[in-house]
């Protein structure tokens, strides 16, 4: 600012000695940059202030003769519209701004409730279906075939369910019920889930090098994010490649994470596969909801928006590690609670 007011005067000094035209244009200039700088409209008065008594100083005894007091006139008339024309032109881009940015949370407000509605009908659709499996298990032997599809019917329809309940806890119309899981077994039981959804023959390898751990989570939102990642990661490697999902042992959080009550220690969970990897465009807006890389129809572009949901929901953080020809990993930090389930 004092290096604007100094011009200013300088300026001005220019124009009141010699009526100098191109003083006056280097005012205007000045009049945008005090709008562009922020500042307030009153520091004009300020600059004023210190011009005339500059222009005052060289002229006889303080005073400032008629042409003097004019061309000092001219000089705050040229900065004040200046700032004022900029003012206006600032202030429009700013509410343009605004209205782009509203519109935008209009259009998502808008596609949230039409996916929550979906989500809602499918959930009536599959309470009968799960219910339906429920009657047809307790009325077949246990031993025969018929038993196994029912089976596979209710689990599926459970699962289904909590999909659907992730996507409605996503969207906040449902608050998610976190308890203390132990990790191992519960990635064991999602993992074999989540090949049941994969092409047969694809290699797809748990590595747990922990049994121990505990987190406060839900282990069907579990589900969700290993059904996720790994049908991300197989359509990575579409089957000439690996997937691998790997629990490593509890170390301190490598991930920045917003959150000060960030713990100590952490349980790593990284889904990674060998497949092309992402460009950087790509893994700067992967967690963004409805962001797809894939043809229409074939993603949804909510998967690892889910996943962050969840992640963070149960105090954790998600970070992708992926380049192009690098494969990808996408890793999960999660806070380490003690097998009794007392926070650490
Ligand atoms: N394992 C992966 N390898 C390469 N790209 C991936 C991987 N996982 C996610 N992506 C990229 O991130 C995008 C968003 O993923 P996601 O949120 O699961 O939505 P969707 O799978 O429906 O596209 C994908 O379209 C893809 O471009
Ligand atoms: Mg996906």
């Amino acid at each position: 600012m004092k290096d604007l007011q100094q011009r200013y005067v300088g300026l001005m000094r220019r124009h009141v000695r010699s009526a100098d035209e191109a003083a006056l244009a280097a005012i205007a200039g000045i009049g945008c940059e005090m709008v562009a700088a922020d500042l307030p409209i009153e520091e004009i008065a300020g600059f004023q202030e210190e011009a005339v008594l500059a222009v005052a100083d060289t002229g006889e005894g303080g005073q400032l003769d008629e042409t003097a007091v004019r061309r000092s006139s001219a000089c705050l008339a040229e900065l004040m519209i200046a700032y004022a024309v900029a003012y206006r032109e600032k202030s429009a881009l700013v509410e343009r701004a605004r209205a782009a940015r509203e519109q935008h949370d209009r259009r998502l407000t808008a596609l949230g409730q039409l996916v929550a509605g979906v989500a809602h009908e499918l959930n009536n659709v599959l309470q009968p279906i799960r219910g339906m499996a429920e009657l047809g298990l307790l009325d077949v032997p246990a031993s025969g075939p018929l038993h196994t599809y029912f089976a596979t019917v209710f689990d599926c329809a459970g699962q289904a369910a909590a999909i659907v309940r992730g996507i409605l806890s996503y969207l906040r119309q449902e608050a998610p019920r976190p308890r203390p899981i132990a990790l191992a077994p519960a990635l064991e039981r999602s993992v074999d889930f989540a090949r049941m959804g994969l092409v047969p023959g694809s290699s797809l390898r748990l590595d747990i090098a922990d049994r121990g751990a505990v987190v406060i989570g839900d282990e069907s939102e579990l589900t969700q994010i290993v059904v996720n990642l790994v049908q991300n990661a197989a359509k990575a490697v579409q089957g000439t490649g690996e997937v691998v999902v790997r629990l490593e042992r509890p170390r301190q959080p490598r991930i920045p994470s917003g959150a000060d009550d960030w713990p100590r220690e952490v349980v790593t969970l990284v889904v990674g596969d060998t497949g092309p990897g992402m460009p950087a465009e790509v893994v700067a807006r992967a967690f963004d909801p409805f962001f797809t890389t894939r043809a229409p129809g074939e993603g949804t572009g909510l998967g690892l928006a889910i996943v962050r949901g969840i992640v963070r929901a149960w105090g954790g953080e998600v970070a992708i590690d992926s380049a192009p020809n690098r494969g990808t990993r996408v890793v999960i930090e999660l806070p380490m609670v003690r097998e009794t389930g007392s926070p650490r």
